[in-house]
């Protein structure tokens, strides 16, 4: 079975440093870390709130990315001034991501059935297309058939189907069942046009492993879990234990 791509989210790496404002710990060392252990690309999230990562971030992760050869996946909502932004910075990936400045983190996939959200995703994506024409964009959404159609209609580069209900479950031991099975419908699905199938949120060593057992994800983007096993194990193994994970065969 092919192995799976690893791209770390080292967004809580800034939250940890805009919790004092201090210039530490330094997000250019984290990706330095992260890609030097092997991962695949650095994933960051620039939202409107500007709760972690800074504008000032985007360019110097990317300069971390190229020393390694490796893409920088820029997770966005469709704001204008951060659309703009992104098409500056011109990043290898750009995952479209619902956005809302009241909730914690991402809580679920684009709704792309409501004809508001589509046009708005739309536009941002002709815009993206327009004026950084080598960024490949990625849809954040539900593993559901009306809403990967609408991923297909807008011709999405990848999908990255939000796991984070799935991840729950796992958590708390109930079954996955379902999941993993509708999981294995949608990327019958997309896969036929080919169009990439990548997932993230809420992942954890645990929860990774039926995923990558079934060989269900091209790509897995995961954070909270790798900043959070690396306050006891340092984040160079941290990456390494998923990287494992990611290129196990069954
Ligand atoms: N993928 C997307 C689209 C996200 O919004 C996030 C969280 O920023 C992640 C992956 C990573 O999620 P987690 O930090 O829960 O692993």
């Amino acid at each position: 079975m092919k192995s799976s791509r690893l791209g770390v989210n080292i967004d809580h790496v800034a939250t940890l440093r805009q919790q004092r404002g201090e210039n530490y710990p330094s997000l250019v060392n984290a990706a330095d870390i992260v890609l030097s252990a092997g991962a695949d690309q650095i994933t960051i999230h620039l939202r409107e709130d500007r709760r972690h990562i800074q504008d000032t971030d985007v360019p110097a992760v990317k300069m971390v990315c190229e020393r390694y050869n490796k893409p920088l996946n820029l997770e966005l909502g469709v704001d204008p001034e951060i659309v703009s932004i992104a098409c500056d910075i011109k990043p290898e990936w750009i995952c479209i991501v619902p956005e809302k400045r009241e909730e914690r983190t991402t809580e679920g996939g684009l709704d792309l059935k409501s004809p508001d959200t589509f046009n708005k995703i739309k536009s941002a994506m002709e815009k993206i297309r327009k004026e950084s024409k080598d960024s490949k964009i990625s849809l954040f959404v539900e593993a559901d058939t009306e809403t990967l159609d609408k991923c297909i209609e807008l011709k999405a580069d990848a999908v990255e189907i939000h796991t984070g209900d799935y991840a729950k479950a796992h958590l708390e031991e109930n079954p996955i069942e379902s999941f993993l099975e509708n999981f294995a419908k949608g990327k019958e699905q997309i896969q036929a046009k080919g169009i990439g199938y990548h997932a993230g949120h809420g992942l954890t060593d645990n929860s990774l492993k039926p995923l990558v057992d079934a060989g269900l994800f091209e790509e897995y983007n995961i954070g909270h879990w790798i900043i959070c096993d690396a306050v006891f194990n340092g984040l160079e193994k941290s990456c390494k234990t998923l990287i494992d994970l990611c290129n196990s065969t069954k």
